[in-house]
């Protein structure tokens, strides 16, 4: 008997420099992922506009990404990746699902709530949106797992949702995907302000560690951490700060955090912030110099991007023209 293979689909926005969170909660699992199902990795490029872009800007860090993805190990070979807006099915799914979508479900989204108080100024309809082009995303491609972070949960267990109530509406359709979090990495919080997540669009820099900063930069940041004084090296809620860096060291050295505990029992916090800072030093140093190598050739990544493209597109294809059809679209034949 023949296994069908799983299929597993992610994404990243590509709306500012990537984080150790964007690497340790989502890309660097679906490395190991490729060698066992039928993956799906795109460049979120429409989700990105649904806040305020730098056009030029937008395009370069497309390919930044790319390069990104390829550094981090992802092997054109074995997944699809390719970018969310050549692959017009994206646009033309979300607009079905967006009619078995209700406006109260989406205002109660965390993420919409916490997007529309930092962006008062432009609460536009695509941020509202924002979840209904995912759920069409992962949709699209009859994916059965979702790896992300803890903060997209939400937005895979809508489009469970969304896919069940099209199922029951037009008749078995969707896949309905589950999320896949791990248990190290999938909540790496600000080094500046440790209850809130590390965010790749939060203005201060000290709060984040970028995938590109060099190892003074890295170690620097690690430093200045936001801790408590009591100078134990414990993880515990209301220890916060120092919680998050063992959970970074924990993930960034494949030990469990109360290996990382014992390992630092009775080291002082501020050798405990450097040993941190350069064990994420050091893991990041092979990447970033496997990025630029392949972030020079920009028509070998324009070629795997448009390879990507062509591959996602006859998924998508099929999946959509089966929607069309149950929702009795007028197709022509
Ligand atoms: P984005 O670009 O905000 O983040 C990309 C991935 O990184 C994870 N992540 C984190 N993990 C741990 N700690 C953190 N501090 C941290 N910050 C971010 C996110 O959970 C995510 O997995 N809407 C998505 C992109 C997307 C998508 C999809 C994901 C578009 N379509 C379909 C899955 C399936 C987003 O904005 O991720």
């Amino acid at each position: 008997m023949i296994m069908e293979r799983k299929i597993m689909y992610s994404a990243v926005q590509p709306s500012g420099n990537l984080t150790i969170g964007n690497y340790t909660g989502s890309i660097r699992n679906w490395v190991t992922m490729q060698e066992e199902y039928d993956c799906f990795y795109a460049i979120a490029n429409m989700h990105a506009i649904t806040v305020k872009q730098d056009p030029a800007l937008l395009r370069k860090r497309t390919l930044e990404l790319a390069a990104w993805y390829l550094a981090c190990g992802l092997d054109p070979e074995k997944c699809v990746l390719y970018v969310q807006s050549q692959v017009p099915q994206h646009a033309e799914l979300t607009w079905v699902l967006n009619s078995i979508t209700y406006v109260g479900e989406m205002q109660r989204m965390t993420q919409f709530k916490d997007k529309s108080q930092k962006h008062a100024d432009n609460i536009n309809m695509g941020l509202m949106d924002y979840p209904v082009l995912m759920a069409a995303d992962i949709l699209l491609y009859m994916a059965d797992y979702v790896p992300v972070g803890v903060d997209q949960k939400q937005h895979v267990e809508i489009a469970r949702d969304i896919a069940l109530r099209f199922n029951n509406r037009y008749s078995e359709t969707f896949r309905v995907p589950e999320p896949i979090i791990l248990k190290t990495g999938s909540k790496i919080m600000s080094l500046q302000e440790p209850t809130k997540k590390m965010s790749k669009s939060d203005e201060n820099p000290n709060a984040c560690v970028f995938l590109a900063d060099d190892k003074d930069t890295v170690i620097r940041k690690f430093k200045r951490a936001v801790t408590d004084s009591d100078n134990k090296i414990a993880f515990s809620e209301d220890k916060p700060g120092i919680s998050n860096l063992l959970g970074i060291y924990a993930a960034f050295t494949g030990k469990t955090v109360e290996e990382a505990e014992k390992a630092f029992a009775g080291t002082g916090y501020g050798d405990f912030k450097v040993a941190v800072g350069e064990t994420v030093a050091d893991v990041l140093a092979p990447i970033q110099a496997e990025q630029a190598r392949i972030l020079a050739d920009k028509e070998y990544i324009g070629g795997i991007l448009k390879a990507g493209a062509e591959r996602a597109y006859k998924a998508a294809r099929k999946t959509l023209s089966k929607v069309y059809r149950k929702v009795g679209f007028y197709t022509g034949d």
